[in-house]
């Protein structure tokens, strides 16, 4: 039997980690899981809404950590999540992604001489100014297995000096979960209560430090969506650093953009297929509209998930907010094509990948 912790700790480790569990359920007479919540994020809405839209089951453990800075934040998780590993002695630890929960956890498991598979491995933004690129490239350094959603990654881990036997590429396992949670979005009344009809609207998410840390970029990009939001209704479910932010800097967007709060992963997956069009900075949602098919402008510089840009729908626009403008006009001026062929392996089959690796390592 063997025994394994899986680590989940913000709002995108969820929505990876859901399948993993379910097929480490179904395969329990191999397989032993505990699952732990570090407690990065901790609001209703940024947390147990994803666990009962997800049916994960209640994780066995919560750290408890909430926010703080990188240092404190991921400090806090190690000196919690040690004695966890101490107790529990699992064969391995889990970890997906590249949150403070992901490198804080592999770090803790890798001293304790407990070998790490890190789901999600070998995405680069060579953008060392991005937490999460510190977080991708220190928990890849410590990982065992590397499972890896695409072939750029798995050249990237090559050109770092991981060794080949320890990679092994099994999809993207948030498509999953998409492809699993896609039917039931049928049920979600999320644009009848927005009163927004179906392609006629454009999804806006934005909680890159980068893009709202900062007064003078943060109130460009919200110059920048009011525009849009006269060709079309712009929807922007806020994460609570940006509105936090938004209320700090006396930021009060028009009334033409509509901010609403944090939206489940049922609600949200139900505005997101049904858009004409998404703007984001997240990294899962650059992948979602690929297999979607939704036209997605991604407000960074660069992005680490380039397959978004050569297979699906994703165009980089950088900050610059008269380019967001001109290529929303350009994105909003063609008629979307429903033919569209997703990455090799994006296929709702990836979980079955992970676990037959962790089982075969
Ligand atoms: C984290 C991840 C980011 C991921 C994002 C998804 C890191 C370095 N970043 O960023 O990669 O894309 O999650 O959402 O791990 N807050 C709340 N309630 C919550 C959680 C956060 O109010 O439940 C507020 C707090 O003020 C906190 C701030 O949001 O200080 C930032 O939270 P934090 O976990 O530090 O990072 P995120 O910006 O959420």
């Amino acid at each position: 039997m063997l025994k394994v912790v899986n680590v989940v700790g913000a709002r995108p480790n969820f929505v990876k980690i859901a399948p993993i569990v379910a097929e480490m359920k179904r395969r329990r007479d191999h397989i032993q899981q505990i699952l732990v919540h570090t407690g990065q994020h901790y609001d209703d809405a940024m947390s147990e809404a994803f666990f009962r839209d997800l049916e994960i089951p209640e994780a066995d453990i919560n750290l408890g950590i909430g926010s703080g800075s990188h240092t404190q934040q991921s400090a806090s998780i190690m000196l919690a999540f040690e004695p966890v590993l101490e107790r529990e002695k699992p064969d391995w630890v889990v970890v997906t992604g590249d949150v403070n929960s992901t490198f804080a956890c592999a770090f803790v498991a890798s001293r304790c001489g407990i070998r790490v598979a890190h789901v999600e491995a070998g995405l680069r933004s060579f953008d060392r100014t991005m937490p999460e690129e510190f977080n991708r490239i220190l928990t890849d350094q410590l990982s065992d297995l590397l499972l890896t959603p695409s072939a750029d990654a798995d050249d990237n881990l090559a050109r770092e000096g991981i060794p080949k036997d320890r990679i092994v590429r099994v999809g993207n396992v948030m498509i999953d979960s998409l492809l699993r949670a896609l039917p039931r979005t049928k049920s979600s009344s999320v644009l009848e209560r927005l009163n927004l009809e179906p392609r006629e609207y454009a999804i806006v998410t934005m909680h890159r430090p980068s893009n709202v840390d900062d007064a003078v970029v943060l109130a460009e990009l919200i110059k920048a969506l009011e525009t849009i939001s006269e060709q079309l209704p712009v929807v922007i479910p806020l994460h609570p650093r940006t509105r936090a932010n938004l209320s700090r800097f006396g930021i009060n967007p028009s009334s033409k953009v509509r901010v609403i709060e944090p939206l489940g992963y049922l609600d949200f997956l139900a505005l997101l297929s049904q858009a004409r069009l998404a703007l984001t900075d997240s990294g899962g949602i650059q992948e979602e509209t690929t297999v979607l098919g939704i036209p997605c402008l991604t407000m960074r510089e660069n992005t680490e998930r380039p397959v978004t840009v050569t297979h699906g729908t994703n165009v980089i626009v950088g900050r610059d907010p008269q380019r967001i403008i001109d290529e929303a006009r350009v994105a909003l001026a063609k008629s979307p094509s429903a033919d569209h062929t997703p990455p090799e392996l994006w296929d709702g089959r990836a979980s079955k990948r992970i676990v037959d690796a962790l089982l075969s390592s």
